[in-house]
């Protein structure tokens, strides 16, 4: 039933199996789009596109039981190479969630609620309906005022802490700027980007499960933006978001400099936990990209000859410069050098001493707890205050947030 379609209105096709949304749909709104069911069960996804208009939009159906046909169609179109905007209609059931991931990444640009108002229906098509970058178009180059600080936490060798340090850290900051706590919606702009190996010590220290790699984030980079990052990404209940390596390996032929870009476009923060990877192994755009590398060691023999060994090795790749930082952790005042001689004896600025507390640390690791819940007084977090304050500086965004979208609060519950 096309409803007054003029040359700014959206197409919307109905692909789906039944047409039980047609008349939520025609009602919310009427006059201000067309629209059309195109029953599924007859019509082929490539006899679809040849009847869509240029400004068209196709509707799949994530209520219900729907939603894993609609996924399947969301395949058919990219397989297709549409190029029509796909958006799901869901609501915020859990159900939703479990579809979601698989979603996004059979090609699902935006999700619009059943009971959603019009003005919010119609911005999610008008999103939709904004070219995300064509694969093969180079990335625009973003200006470097609107990047985010990328800060790189560098474990001289496995151990030293850098995993439990970077967790502290990114849950510390996200829960001092909750986004709820002024009622808005839940926004992240602080990444954790976990590169250490072993793979997923970041994830397991805050006892999620990254559903999205870093492996697959870089074969995505062109449709990575603020909605991907808040679909895509794990988030933990703090509203760090999640950024893992799950495979392991870090591939060195894929240096990730365009992906980098586009993480610090999104996120305001990004930090890195490189912890247990070897330096020669780091990838060298993450140190060129980086605001600082914060060297993480600790006082035991094997940790100072590592970070020699480091200093050299960043040396010789041209990085040895004032971004670097040194923290010293596990520390004992009683025991080995002190932390001021460490700092002298490198020449590096000291950030932060953090004390030895491994029954604390351990025992509560164990129970998948930081101690940020568990002991919030504990003087790990109190060492860690220097960290914090000096990335507590929100930029100041150049451009205003974009609205948080349906899919991005849906995803919400994935994270969780
Ligand atoms: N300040 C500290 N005092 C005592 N124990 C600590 C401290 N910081 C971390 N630990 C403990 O050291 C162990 C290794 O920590 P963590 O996994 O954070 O290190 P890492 O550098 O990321 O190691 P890997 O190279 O294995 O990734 C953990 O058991 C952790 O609880
Ligand atoms: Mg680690």
């Amino acid at each position: 039933m096309p409803l007054n379609q003029s040359a700014t209105e959206p197409e919307l096709l109905l692909y789906s199996p039944d047409n039980r949304h047609m008349a939520r749909l025609g009602t919310v709104l009427s006059g201000q789009a067309s629209l059309r069911w195109v029953d599924a069960r007859e019509t082929s996804a490539r006899q679809l596109l040849d009847g869509a208009s240029g400004n068209a939009i196709v509707l799949l159906d994530y209520c219900g039981g729907n939603a894993a046909y609609s996924t399947d169609i969301a395949r058919q179109l990219a397989t297709l190479q549409a190029m029509v905007p796909v958006v799901g209609i869901g609501t915020s059931g859990p159900e939703q969630a479990n579809h979601l991931l698989a979603a996004m990444r059979a090609g699902v640009r935006d999700f619009i609620d059943v009971d959603n108002t019009a003005v919010q229906m119609l911005e999610v098509f008008e999103r939709a309906s904004t070219p995300v970058l064509p694969r093969a178009a180079p990335s625009p180059s973003i200006e470097p005022a609107t990047l985010g600080r990328l800060i790189v936490l560098l474990g001289v060798r496995p151990g030293v802490g850098t995993s439990t340090l970077a967790t502290h850290l990114g849950v510390s900051l996200a829960e001092q700027h909750s986004p709820q706590r002024d009622g808005s919606q839940p926004q992240s702009w602080l990444l954790l980007l976990d590169l250490g190996q072993p793979s997923a010590d970041a994830a397991l220290y805050l006892g999620m499960e990254s559903q999205f790699s870093y492996d697959e984030a870089l074969r995505n980079v062109e449709r990575l933006d603020r909605t991907f990052a808040g679909t895509a990404f794990a988030h933990h209940a703090s509203g760090l978001a999640l950024l893992g390596n799950s495979s392991g390996t870090l591939q060195k032929k894929h240096e990730p400099t365009a992906l980098l870009e586009r993480l610090r476009s999104v996120f305001a923060l990004t930090l890195c936990d490189s912890g247990g990877l070897p330096i020669q192994l780091m990838p060298s755009a993450v140190l060129q990209n980086a605001t600082e590398v914060w060297l993480v060691t600790d006082q035991s023999i094997g940790s100072l000859v590592s970070l020699d060994q480091t200093m050299r090795e960043l040396e010789q790749r041209g990085l040895r410069d004032d971004r670097l930082q040194l923290i010293v952790n596990h520390y004992d005042a009683n025991a080995g050098l002190a932390d001021v001689q460490i700092a002298q004896r490198f020449q590096l600025p000291l950030l932060a001493t953090l004390p030895e507390r491994s029954r604390v640390l351990r025992s509560n690791a164990g129970l998948g707890r930081l101690l940020t819940e568990a002991a919030p007084r504990d003087p790990y977090l109190k060492a860690m205050v220097p960290l914090l304050q000096r990335l507590d500086r929100r930029r100041p965004v150049s451009a205003p947030a974009a609205p948080v979208s349906p899919l991005a609060r849906l995803a919400n519950l994935l994270g969780k």
